[in-house]
């Protein structure tokens, strides 16, 4: 088996690989149980930006270092959002695992400069418009129904019951659906199969339905617009159209949905495993504020991000970086990177941390708080509802999905005192 503490054994490529000499495969489930092991001999042997590579060998760099990070982030003119200027595109079979995140899409996502600006002010003011009172409100009904389903049984599994579920329906109500019903939950159910297909899934098929119905609610705000985030943005001066306002709409609710259920799931398990967190359960020194924020630094969801590409040659951390090379955000090494933490000790009671990036394309403004909002009311819900809740299986049992991406359980089995409705 591959040592993760060193990636100078299989993980390497064959000498001579013609892209990266020294590259390093970021798959491998052993690195994906414990990636922080991983950027640390990546660092040690690379240096704050690391030659690597993609499903299929394909090369790119990961940018490791905070300082690096914060450069590529802030340097659109250097560092660029559109995919189609990938200089790698003559090898990405069509059937590539990254296509979904990588292919150009004419959403916000992939636009730049003056037209970012227009797409991303659209959906800035429409966030800014959430009431967060509301918002937080709305996220207890949820969790309320949600635990409803499974406080009788004495247990239950927290990520797909409820750490996924609840911030996937707020933000379709957010975006003017019901939360309930079962028009929503099919969309519920397609985003989770469009962005995590499971065996036997068809992701193409449901992202299509998720598009299709994202359409019909467009037509149907456009018709009759309430106070949700597409009639916001369907009226927003910025004149968006309807294929625009859909395309970003399935940006919004797909950024959205992934990073709060692993944040609430993450930040569950901490609490659920570190003694620190587990007292405050019952009174303890350490708050869900605190163990969320925790979280953000030292375990945060969307560990890397695919990506920048570089629009002419330049240099970065030393490393010589070609016009068309795919830059990869290296967010979770970044956050514990050792330049930042001298004393060695990771971890903050601050938010400078890089889970949401930095620049023009970060996580846009309000979208932190709102999430914020969502994991905090999903946390502090379920343990005001099942205050002895305790994990049904031993910490070192569970297991992540595998993906160096997005940082999240395959499950978190739990059990409790059953509660009569
Ligand atoms: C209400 C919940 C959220 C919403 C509505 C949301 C929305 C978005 C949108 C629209 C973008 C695209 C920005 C652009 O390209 O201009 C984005 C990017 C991003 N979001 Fe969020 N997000 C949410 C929660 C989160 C959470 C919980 C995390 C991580 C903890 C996160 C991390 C990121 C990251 C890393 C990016 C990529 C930024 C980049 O390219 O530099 N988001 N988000």
């Amino acid at each position: 088996m591959t040592d993760p503490g060193n990636p100078s054994t299989d993980a390497v490529p064959p000498p001579g690989c013609p892209a990266h000499p020294g590259a390093v495969r970021l798959g491998g489930l052993e690195y994906q149980q414990s990636p922080s092991q991983l950027y640390r001999a990546l660092r040690r042997e690379h240096g704050p930006v690391a030659p690597v590579l993609l499903d299929g060998d394909i090369p790119a760099w990961l940018v490791l270092g905070y300082s690096e990070l914060s450069y590529v982030t802030s340097h659109d003119e250097l560092f660029a959002r559109d995919s189609r200027r990938w200089n790698q595109w003559p090898n990405i079979p069509p059937d590539w695992p990254l296509l979904p995140f990588v292919g150009y899409q004419p959403s916000v996502l992939f636009t730049e400069g003056e037209e970012h600006q227009r797409r991303a002010g659209v959906i800035t003011e429409a966030l800014e418009g959430v009431d967060q009172f509301e918002l937080a409100r709305e996220c207890q009904e949820i969790a309320d129904a949600l635990i409803a389903a499974f406080a009788g049984s004495g247990h239950a599994e927290l990520m797909s019951g409820y750490a996924h579920a609840l911030p996937a329906r707020a933000v379709v109500q957010m975006c003017g659906m019901p939360s309930s019903g079962t028009d929503t939950q099919q969309l519920v159910d397609d985003l989770r199969i469009s962005l995590d297909a499971a065996e036997g899934d068809d992701p193409v098929a449901a992202y299509g339905r998720v598009g299709a119905r994202l359409a019909q609610l467009v037509k149907e705000k456009r018709e009759r617009p309430g106070p949700d985030v597409t009639s916001r943005m369907l009226l927003h001066p910025a004149g968006l159209t309807d294929e625009e306002v859909v395309q970003d709409l399935i940006s919004v609710i797909a950024a959205a949905q992934q990073p709060t259920g692993n944040w609430i799931g993450n930040t569950l398990r901490l609490l659920l495993t570190d003694e620190r967190f587990a007292l405050n359960v019952s009174g303890g020194r350490l708050s869900v504020g605190e163990a969320l924020n925790e979280v953000l630094w030292l375990d945060t969801p969307t560990q890397n991000f695919v990506g920048r590409w570089a629009v002419r040659d330049t240099q970065l951390g030393g490393r010589r970086i070609r016009a068309g090379d795919c830059v990869v955000l290296g967010l979770a090494a970044a956050n514990t990177d050792p330049q930042i933490w001298p004393e060695s000790h990771v971890g903050a009671e601050n938010s400078a941390h890089l889970s949401f990036s930095n620049g023009e394309h970060r996580c846009p403004y309000p979208a932190p708080l709102l999430a914020d909002v969502m994991a905090r009311t999903a946390v502090e819900t379920l343990l005001e509802r099942l205050p002895d809740l305790v994990l049904a299986v031993e910490p070192e049992e569970l297991t992540w999905r595998p993906s160096i991406w997005m940082r999240g359980l395959t499950a978190l089995p739990a059990e409790f005192t059953p509660v009569v409705q």
